[in-house]
């Protein structure tokens, strides 16, 4: 394996928390992911279902994660249905996970292979009062393309269309939310591999280097790290680019009094990094740079002191926007008379900051979690401010990842060059 595991007693909590919120008498399946196939004979990197990985840290395609905490033999409460290695597998794909491997990664102790999953399933469904079906609910989820969780889902209430069925995405969200001490260590590690790669970046900048050769520089540090690379398609936006707030072409020339906004995080056993950093291209801030900059800086670490348990998402929203307002007004891009004639709907500051402040993140970069509830310890937050003026070429967003603690919090990412004097002290070492 190219990252350090978790161990297995962190799935073994994972699926109890599980248990303890499915309705009595029930079974809840979870699929992998499907292996994306791309044009002829090619396929994209797999990526482990999120869900299954929580449940159980299986890496493997065609994997199935059964969990019964009702059923009569201890045997079937947790069941994990793998792909058997065949000859032709072991030559042109290397093993497959073999059983003791399955258990010590995810301490199910209950492995079949795949071949016997309909006929398991046929005698669980004969004492069970429901099933639990999967499938992804994300506020903001692609729904075009079918996982194999959908397609399951519509195989199994053809089979058994008198089952009744139930929706784990809800549980889902609500124990994913809330990290482990170990999860939080694999998060602490991409962001430590995060930081080396920017180290370096903020070493070989300089005037006329493209977009995309800072992109290959953080690309090598996340590589020999252990890291499988990006945790989303990075953002490397010198001068205008940086206002384009999806720009992902990363093509551009570096220009001398320009600054560039990186967005970009390391993976790490399937874990999301998620930093924002802005630096000039010849190592200064000019004075509007540097105002501009300490204006969401200044609003970042106010926002990450407002993240506490029991504060509630859509009011420290509210919040942070009075203090980009307070922020924007005095480095003069707003006026009094903007504010006047604000309403709540539109707020004056949505000009120049169109995106949220915060969202969670763990397996995925944007986390499923819990909206509408107040924040708990154990979440884990971005905060990530930004100010972007089309008219100056200019677009800064700081971004840093938090995590809540009972009395105040923890940020993973608090050792990565943040102030200006440091940034310059980097850049012209
Ligand atoms: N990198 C995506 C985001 O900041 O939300
Ligand atoms: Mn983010
Ligand atoms: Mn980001």
């Amino acid at each position: 394996m190219r990252y350090q595991a978790l161990t297995s007693q962190v799935y073994i909590q994972h699926r109890k928390a599980l248990a303890q919120q499915m309705k009595p008498g029930h079974f809840a399946i979870f699929n992998s992911n499907d292996i994306m196939p791309t044009s002829a004979d090619g396929t994209m990197p797999f990526k482990q279902s999120s869900d299954i990985l929580h449940l159980s840290g299986i890496d493997q395609e065609e994997s199935i994660l059964l969990v019964f905490p009702d059923a009569s033999s201890s045997a079937h409460k947790e069941i994990l249905f793998l792909k058997e290695t065949n000859p032709s597998i072991a030559i042109w794909e290397g093993a497959k996970l073999d059983k003791t491997q399955a258990t010590a990664l995810s301490g199910v102790k209950t492995i079949y292979w795949l071949t016997d999953f309909e006929r398991v399933l046929k005698t669980l469904i004969a004492e069970a009062k429901g099933v639990y079906l999967n499938n992804n609910e994300h506020t903001r989820a692609s729904t075009e393309v079918e996982t194999r969780d959908d397609r399951f889902g519509k195989w199994f209430r053809n089979r058994y269309p008198n089952v009744e069925i139930e929706r784990s995405a809800p549980i889902m969200h609500r124990i994913r939310s809330v990290k482990h001490p170990e999860e939080i260590e694999q998060m602490q590690r991409a962001c430590d591999i995060t930081k080396a790669a920017f180290e370096r970046v903020l070493q070989m900048v300089k005037p006329g280097v493209k977009e995309y050769e800072i992109e290959a520089e953080i690309m090598h540090e996340f590589l020999r790290s252990g890291s499988r690379g990006f945790a989303y398609t990075p953002i490397i936006a010198s001068g205008f680019n940086a206002c384009v707030l999806h720009y992902i072409e990363n093509e551009d020339e570096c220009k001398d009094g320009d600054m560039i906004l990186m967005d970009v995080g390391a993976e790490y056993g399937n874990y999301a990094a998620d930093m924002t950093r802005c630096i000039p291209v010849n190592g200064r801030f000019t004075s509007r740079q540097k105002q501009v900059y300490n204006a969401v800086l200044s609003v970042m670490k106010s926002a990450t002191q407002l993240l506490k348990p029991g504060v509630l998402l859509g009011e420290y929203h509210v919040q942070v926007g009075e203090l980009m307002t307070e922020q924007l007004l005095n480095i003069g891009l707003l006026d009094k008379h903007d504010v006047e004639k604000q309403s709540k709907e539109m707020p004056a500051y949505k000009k120049y900051f169109m995106h949220g402040t915060s969202h969670f993140i763990g397996l995925d970069v944007h986390d499923v979690g819990l909206w509408h509830e107040p924040i708990q310890a154990g979440n884990v937050f971005t905060v990530e401010p930004g100010i972007y003026i089309r008219e100056e070429n200019l677009g800064i967003r700081l971004e840093n990842d938090i995590v809540i603690l009972e009395d105040g919090h923890r940020d993973l990412m608090g050792h990565i060059p943040l102030e200006v004097e440091e940034i310059e002290g980097w850049m012209n070492r």
